[in-house]
C-alpha cells in the first residue's frame, strides 16, 4: 500500500547559505516551502565563518573571481542578486557591519546576526523548517516524493542545497552528489579548497622551524597570483595567499612564492647596501623579510661577506631566487580544515538562470555542490545567495 505523503509546492534541502536564501526567495513568490536539515541548528556554516563574524559577501564580487569549468555560469546569478542586494537586506535588519579588508564586509558583533535575519525572513515568507530530519529515498513521478525522518512529502520542485565536503565533522556529506547521479546530472571530481598546503615529512625543505613566520608575498599557480599575507605552520604553508592560491593547485604541480613583491625591490636593497655597506646580506634582508626566514633563506655562500663586496651578478641571483622561489607540496590538509568543495554538480547540466537540471524538470542545484568556487573573502557566500534567490523565483 502506498504511503501517504504531505503535499507541497517546493522542498529545499540543506539549510546552509543558499538553502536558507532559496527558501525565503520561494517563500515570498507565495510557494508552500519546506526547508529541511540533518543538523539541530540551521546555518551552522555560517556561525563559524569569518572567525565569528561572517564575512557575508565583498564588494567587488565579479564573476572573474570564482572558479569553475564553466566560468560564464555564474554570471547571470550574480548579476540577478548581487552583493548590493544582500547588503541592502542586512541594511534593512539593522545588522552592523564593516569592511575589514579588499571589499570583504563582516558583521561588526557576529554572524548570530546573519543568521537570524534569515530566518526571521524565513518566517515572513512561510517557510517551514525541519531540523534534525534525516532525508531517505527520492522518488519522481511527474513531481518528487521525499522520504524522511518526519514523513513522506510530495513536491513540485526539489532543491538540494546540501553544499560540498568540507569540514565533514560539521555535517557536510556528498548527499547531494548523490542525488544529481541519481537522477543522471553529472559530478565533476571534486576536490579542497581554500585549503592549507602540507609539506613531506622526508622534505628536507620542509622549512618546520620557520612555523609561525608571517609575511606579505606574491604566490603564484596555474596561471593565478595572489598578494597576501601567507604563514609557515607546523605541517606546510598557510595565509590568506596560500588559501587563495590552493584552489588553483593539483597534485604535483609546483608553486612560486615571490618573497620580496612589488616593484623597486632592486633600488631599496641598493639603498640598505649604501646606509650599512659593512652588514651581511642576511642581516640586510632581515629589513625586508621576518629575520628567521632571512638567515634560513641566505645562502651560507654569502656568510661573512660585507654586503658591499658581494658583486651586483650575485645580487641580481639572490633576489631572483627570492622571487622565484618554488615549493612542491607534498598535499593540503584536505576536507578536514578546507572553506569550500571545487568541483561537483556540473553547471553544464544546469541552467544558468534558475539553476534548474536541463535534463530534469522541477530538481534544482544551488551552493557549493554545484561547481561554483569563489575566491577567500565572502565570495561564497554570495555565491550562495545568488543561487539560492535565483532557483527560489523559479522552484
Ligand atoms: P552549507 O554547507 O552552508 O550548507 C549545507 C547544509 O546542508 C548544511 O546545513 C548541512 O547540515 C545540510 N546537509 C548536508 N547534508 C545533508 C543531508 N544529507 N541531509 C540534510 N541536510 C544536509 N565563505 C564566505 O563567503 N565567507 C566566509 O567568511 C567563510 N568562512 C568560512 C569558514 C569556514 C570554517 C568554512 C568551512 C567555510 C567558510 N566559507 C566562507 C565558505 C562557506 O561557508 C560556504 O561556501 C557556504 O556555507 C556554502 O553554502 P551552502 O548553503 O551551499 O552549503
Amino acid at each position: 500500500m502506498a504511503v501517504s505523503a504531505t503535499k507541497t509546492d517546493v522542498i529545499v534541502i540543506g539549510a546552509g547559505a543558499a538553502g536558507l536564501m532559496c527558501a525565503i526567495s520561494a517563500g515570498r513568490r507565495g510557494r508552500r516551502v519546506l526547508l529541511i536539515d540533518h543538523a539541530e541548528k540551521a546555518g551552522k556554516k555560517i556561525l563559524i565563518s569569518g572567525g565569528g563574524r561572517c564575512n557575508f559577501t565583498n564588494l567587488h564580487t565579479a564573476p572573474d573571481r570564482f572558479i569553475s569549468a564553466n566560468r560564464h555560469f555564474c554570471i547571470s546569478a550574480l548579476r540577478r542578486y548581487t552583493q548590493h542586494d544582500f547588503i541592502a537586506l542586512v541594511r534593512r535588519h539593522g545588522i552592523a557591519f564593516h569592511e575589514k579588508k579588499l571589499g570583504q564586509l563582516f558583521c561588526d558583533d557576529s554572524a548570530r546576526d546573519i543568521v537570524g535575519m534569515l530566518l526571521r525572513e524565513c518566517e515572513e515568507a512561510g517557510v517551514t523548517l525541519m531540523l534534525d530530519t534525516t532525508v531517505g529515498r527520492i522518488e519522481k513521478d511527474g513531481g518528487f516524493r521525499v522520504e524522511t525522518s518526519g514523513g513522506a512529502f510530495d513536491t513540485e520542485s526539489l532543491v538540494i542545497a546540501t553544499g560540498g565536503l568540507s569540514i565533514p565533522k560539521m555535517g557536510a556529506t556528498g548527499f547531494g552528489y548523490g542525488v544529481a547521479k541519481q537522477f543522471g546530472v553529472e559530478v565533476l571530481p571534486t576536490r579542497a579548497g581554500l585549503v592549507p598546503f602540507t609539506f613531506a615529512d622526508a622534505d628536507p625543505r620542509n622549512f618546520k622551524d620557520l612555523a609561525g613566520v608571517a609575511f606579505d608575498a606574491e604566490v603564484r599557480c596555474g596561471g593565478a597570483s595572489f598578494s597576501e599575507a601567507m604563514l609557515f605552520t607546523h605541517r606546510g604553508l598557510s595565509g590568506p595567499a596560500i588559501l587563495q592560491i590552493s584552489s588553483y593547485w593539483k597534485d604535483g604541480m609546483p608553486v612560486e612564492i615571490d618573497m620580496l613583491p612589488g616593484a623597486g625591490i632592486e633600488d631599496r636593497l641598493k639603498g640598505l647596501v649604501a646606509e650599512r655597506p659593512k652588514a651581511e646580506v642576511k642581516t640586510l634582508l632581515s629589513d625586508l623579510l621576518p629575520r628567521r626566514l632571512a638567515l634560513k633563506v641566505t645562502p651560507a655562500s654569502f656568510d661573512g661577506r660585507p654586503a658591499n663586496r658581494v658583486p651586483e651578478r650575485e645580487w641580481q641571483s639572490l633576489t631572483h631566487d627570492l622571487r622565484h622561489w618554488e615549493i612542491s607540496p607534498a598535499g593540503t590538509e584536505g576536507y578536514r580544515t578546507a572553506e569550500v568543495t571545487l568541483g561537483g554538480v556540473d553547471t553544464a547540466a544546469l541552467s544558468s538562470k534558475t539553476m534548474e537540471a536541463r535534463a530534469v524538470p522541477g530538481l534544482y542545484f544551488i551552493g557549493e555542490v554545484v561547481d561554483v568556487t569563489g575566491w577567500l573573502g565572502g565570495y561564497n557566500f554570495q555565491w550562495a545567495w545568488s543561487s539560492g534567490y535565483c532557483a527560489g523565483q523559479f522552484a
